[in-house]
């Protein structure tokens, strides 16, 4: 049965890369061994990693210019307190957006004074903050680029002379952006890069080595970028398969063209719930993400038949976040227009049931 795969994360990755990472796993490309099962110092793996890093910085726009691409591990989790560890010294601001702002937040807090200088808490995160002022003297201000549960998505960064770091783990290469106005981007892989377990993060290189305490070796960005981001065994697999990610969009167009197919699928969903009685959107219409839409059934009596539709029809992955409810369906790079259209038809059939 052919599926249609709307998880948040882990999701769905082109055809193509899993048919040539699964090959990879048995043998890399004709040398007698698999992937890995070879040094991460050999030739062929210190390739697939610069091939990575420059991949990274080529997509965003960001080659030439003072940044460096790396692989960590430990998750965006770990980055919530390693962007604090190498960045904050005295005061650091946080747009609170949902639970990954706060779970940043709390990390931040161990290692300086942190100030929330928006927050949309109050309406359980439906919207993104806007207007609000940002004090000059902080040493960096945290923004989430696009809030993964809630389905909102920041369309206009702010405008400030303050280090911008930003934690785009689920609209990362989604959508074209100026990204040298960010001086920090992290993200996972296992939304639009490849498998959990590797965490790219683009730095720009002057804003380090400002702190005054002392950082240990593993959780310090300068150690891994001096170290060509092999300061330890990468997690090659995840290295590999996001490699193989960015190659396919490269060759796709890059972000430009991605962007215009995502737009199109969250146009497509999007008319859905505003049309169609049934459904109500979660997220405010103005901050609604190209990448996850949530929305609610209005009629609960509707609810096991639409699951049913859902199920019958192959569409895995649309149940909406514990803390949200509802449905959220994931429209991540490689997800087909095609299988949007078969959820919208789904979502107008069980409307004239109703
Ligand atoms: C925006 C965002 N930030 C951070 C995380 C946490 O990522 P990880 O599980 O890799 O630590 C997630 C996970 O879904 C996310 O969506």
């Amino acid at each position: 049965m052919k599926m249609h795969n709307f998880s948040a994360g882990p999701c769905i990755l082109p055809k193509e890369v899993l048919q040539k990472a699964s090959e990879a796993v048995v043998e890399l490309d004709g040398i007698g061994l698999s992937l890995i099962e070879i040094s991460h110092r050999s030739k062929e793996f210190v390739a697939i990693m610069e091939k990575a890093r420059s991949l990274a910085l080529e997509l965003l726009g960001l080659e030439g210019k003072g940044y460096q691409a790396i692989f960590l591990q430990g998750g965006a989790s770990m980055q919530f307190l390693m962007t604090a560890y190498n960045l904050l010294d005295k005061k650091a601001g946080y747009v609170n957006t949902g639970t990954w702002s706060q779970k940043a937040i709390k990390e931040a807090r161990l290692f300086g004074e942190v100030v929330e200088v928006a927050s949309s808490q109050e309406d359980n995160f439906k919207y993104i903050p806007k207007g609000y002022s940002i004090p000059s003297d902080l040493d960096y201000l945290h923004l989430t680029s696009n809030n993964t549960i809630y389905g909102t998505q920041i369309k206009e960064f702010p405008e400030t002379d303050v280090p911008l770091v930003c934690d785009m783990s689920s609209d990362i290469f989604s959508r074209q952006l100026d990204f040298s106005k960010f001086d920090l981007i992290y993200a996972g892989a296992q939304k639009n890069m490849g498998p959990a377990g590797a965490t790219l993060v683009v730095v720009k290189e002057e804003i380090l080595g400002k702190v005054s305490h002392i950082i240990p070796s593993m959780l310090d960005y300068s150690v891994h970028v001096s170290k060509d981001s092999m300061f330890n065994t990468p997690p090659v697999f995840a290295v590999y398969v996001s490699m193989l990610t960015m190659k396919w969009l490269k060759d796709l167009g890059g972000i430009a063209a991605i962007e215009e197919i995502n737009e199109r699928k969250a146009n497509l969903i999007y008319s859905e719930i505003e049309l169609n009685p049934v459904f109500s959107g979660f997220a405010a219409k103005e901050d609604r993400s190209i990448m996850n839409a949530t929305f609610n059934i209005t009629d609960d009596e509707l609810k096991d038949v639409f699951d049913a539709m859902c199920k019958e029809a192959g569409i895995s992955g649309i149940n909406g976040h514990r803390s949200v409810g509802g449905y959220r369906a994931s429209m991540y790079n490689a997800l087909p227009l095609e299988s949007v259209g078969v959820l919208v038809d789904i979502m107008s059939e069980l409307e004239k049931k109703g």
